[in-house]
């Protein structure tokens, strides 16, 4: 850990690359920041948070919170703290596609443990780990809220529900061959509706 980052050395943070805002990136921090009081700017660290890790190959180095502590005027271990708090911010460098299983009780009562099995043999990737590849990074997470239409996962920004071994496997070999993936429940239902 660089010593130029006083009050984060020797903390669960990691250096990556130099990084500054994209002009896109700018734009929505404008938005972002005139939904709220100037007095209470601080609250925006959490879109800026996630702004920060879309645009950095989604997880957050030290320069990330360096440059939201900036935007924000606001101590960098504020910033630290919040992200160190919530899972979907990642802290260290994932794979193309970050696997979250829930293992929460309404998941794993409904089979979340065989998913995770299957997961783990079709990635060849262990709980916290990343593929040797780059192209999988597999976490278990509590609660995602899909609890009705458990077990299931979410891969980045997309949620699969109604999951079971065949459809696990057929999931990844489709990110494994370029192929889109249907999102949502996997057996047809419409929301949460009741499964027939
Ligand atoms: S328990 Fe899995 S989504 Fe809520």
């Amino acid at each position: 850990m660089s010593s130029g980052h006083p009050g984060l050395t020797n903390t669960f943070l990691e250096k990556g690359s130099p990084f500054k805002w994209s002009d896109e990136s700018l734009k929505e921090i404008e938005i972002i920041k005139s939904k709220y009081p100037t007095e209470r700017i601080q609250s925006a660290v959490m879109p800026l948070l996630y702004l920060a890790q879309k645009q950095n190959d989604n997880w957050l180095s030290v320069e990330c919170i360096d440059l939201i502590s900036q935007t924000l005027n606001m101590p960098k271990i504020r910033v630290a703290e919040v992200a160190s708090f919530y899972s979907m911010f990642n802290l260290k460098p994932v794979g193309k596609n970050l696997i979250q299983i829930c293992r929460t009780s309404p998941c794993w009562l409904r089979g979340s443990n065989k998913i995770t099995k299957t997961i783990r043999s079709e990635t060849d990737c262990d709980i916290n780990q990343t593929s040797d590849d780059g192209l999988f990074t597999v976490v278990e997470v509590e609660c995602l809220g899909a609890c009705s239409n458990g077990p299931m996962i979410q891969i980045n920004d997309e949620f699969f529900e109604d999951l079971n071994q065949t459809n696990t496997k057929q999931i990844i070999d489709n990110i494994k061959n370029n192929k889109p993936n249907k999102v949502g429940s996997q057996i047809g239902r419409s929301s949460s509706e009741n499964a027939k």
